[in-house]
């Protein structure tokens, strides 16, 4: 799989669709995968709902319930769900045409089977834009329309629609905004309540590659107002952005494509999201050959008002505590050298580990993860740069792709607090880190020949006090 797709929740259930080609565990000609779950957590698979067709092959895109059935696909007592995808045409493109379009598919049978739209594409390309792909739509309640976000070249465009089958375009951001060292892709317009207050902000969120923050595939972000028409960066941000560069959702190299689920009830109120957790950098070469390719945990999104701008946080939904087994726990103390975590060997990786330590400016402090063949992968926050790293550099199997593990991945420490937190969600092959509540997230895959049975908590430099080591058991989800 790559990009999650079509993330809409209807009667009870999560559906998550996937760039899916069925036939093999490399890129191919893409469909539409899907599963469904009651709590993000626990999924089911179901058929291949969108395959490719006379128009193309099946890109990223969304879906959203049509409640009051503008679409006139579906019934008001039985409304449709409707995708909204790219077609990709390559007979079209050999021929020197722009082959990107958008098309739509309704289900009324709460998702279970998908008709495509006989008028498709509802939105085809002008003839100078060979990159118009991944549409997101949203209903746009002040100014009752749909809006859909599209990635075309290295900006966002916005179209309008008043049934999701004929398209207006708005209007286009991000021409020398932000990060532009690849194509954009995957956009998403999110309307937030900014924590603690009454505020609304808009957050685009816009994955691009290459240009990811530690090179690659990655996740920036923009936050300002959006008028149903128009994306306008807020004044602060933009502030932000000259003075601190590109903000980034993710800054490890395996979440891209991340988008948010449409329909969330307003009780619930919650912006969930979910990524692909791989890079096109080595996406096709890593290791694993039944299967390539998964999404990271599903993450809620906050934004929160950081004084002189503004800034995402992601945590894991509070369903995966579903999963959460035994607490094992290592006595707080302050460490000279090094404190092994006590963690069942088996359980390395399939664990959540908090830790909890006071910040000392003068020490590097990590988390080692190994094994008896002497592979090691480290992640933690160096005082000295107030950067969180982790690096994978001998982490097991690295050889399959040069640009895998060349470097160590940093981010900026954004949280001030005197007490570090991290909080690590280890898999078979990813690691994730939610640091400060959710401020600094990284998330990077690994692939060790063996599993790494041990972890223990490393200082160098300067003592440092814990306050807290505890690693949860995680259980299967299978
Ligand atoms: C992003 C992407 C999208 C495209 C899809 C094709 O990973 O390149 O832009 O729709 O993957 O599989």
């Amino acid at each position: 799989m790559n990009d999650p797709n079509g993330m809409v929740y209807y009667k009870g259930l999560y559906h998550l669709f996937y760039q899916h080609y069925p036939e093999g565990n490399t890129w191919g000609p893409m469909s539409w995968g899907h599963a469904v779950s009651k709590d993000m957590v626990h999924w089911e698979d179901r058929p291949i709902a969108l395959a490719p067709d006379q128009h193309g092959l099946i890109f990223s895109g969304s879906a959203v319930v049509d409640w009051n059935n503008t679409s006139g696909l579906g019934t008001k007592t039985n409304p449709p769900l409707v995708a909204i995808y790219t077609y990709d045409n390559g007979e079209l493109k050999k021929a020197g045409l722009p082959g990107q379009s958008q098309g739509i598919a309704f289900s009324v049978d709460d998702g279970k089977t998908w008709n495509k739209y006989e008028g498709n594409p509802v939105l085809p390309p002008p003839a100078s834009k060979p990159d118009f792909r991944d549409p997101k739509v949203i209903w746009h309640d002040a100014s009752k329309s749909w809006v859909m976000a599209l990635a075309v070249g290295d900006q966002t465009e916005f179209y309008t629609s008043p049934d999701l089958k004929t398209w207006t375009y708005a209007s286009a951001f991000g021409r020398g905004i932000g990060a532009h060292g690849g194509v954009w892709e995957c956009p998403d317009l999110v309307p937030f309540k900014v924590k603690g207050t009454g505020e609304t902000k808009w957050v685009l969120i816009q994955s691009l590659n290459p240009g990811g923050a530690n090179s690659g595939a990655g996740t920036q972000y923009f936050v300002g107002d959006f008028d149903g028409r128009e994306f306008k960066m807020d004044q602060k941000f933009t502030a932000q952005l000259q003075a601190q560069g590109p903000q980034w959702l993710d800054w490890g190299r395996d979440n891209y494509a991340a988008v948010t689920w449409s329909d969330i009830s307003k009780t619930d109120g919650r912006v969930l999201s979910i990524g692909w957790m791989n890079n096109w950098d080595y996406a096709e070469k890593i290791p694993p050959t039944a299967w390539r390719g998964a999404n990271t945990l599903p993450r809620e999104l906050t934004l929160h008002d950081t004084g002189n701008g503004y800034s995402l946080r992601s945590n894991p939904v509070a369903e995966v505590s579903k999963l959460h087994g035994k607490t094992h726990v290592t006595q707080p103390q302050r460490v000279t050298e090094s404190l092994s975590a006590n963690i069942p060997a088996d359980q390395v990786m399939r664990s959540a580990i908090t830790l909890e330590f006071a910040k000392v400016d003068g020490a590097i402090a990590y988390l080692e993860f190994s094994n008896d063949q002497g592979e090691t992968y480290q992640v933690g926050l160096d005082g000295k740069s107030q950067k969180y790293f982790s690096d994978r550099r001998k982490s097991g199997r690295i050889d399959f792709s040069e640009k895998f593990a060349s470097a160590v991945h940093t981010a900026p420490r954004t949280s001030t607090a005197d007490t570090v937190k991290m909080r690590v969600y280890t898999d078979s092959a990813s690691v994730e880190l939610f640091a400060d509540d959710g401020a600094t997230v990284m998330t990077d895959t690994v692939f060790p020949l063996h599993p790494y049975t041990k972890v223990k908590f490393v200082v160098n430099g300067q003592p440092v006090s814990v306050s807290k080591l505890e690693a949860i058991d995680i259980k299967s989800i299978w």
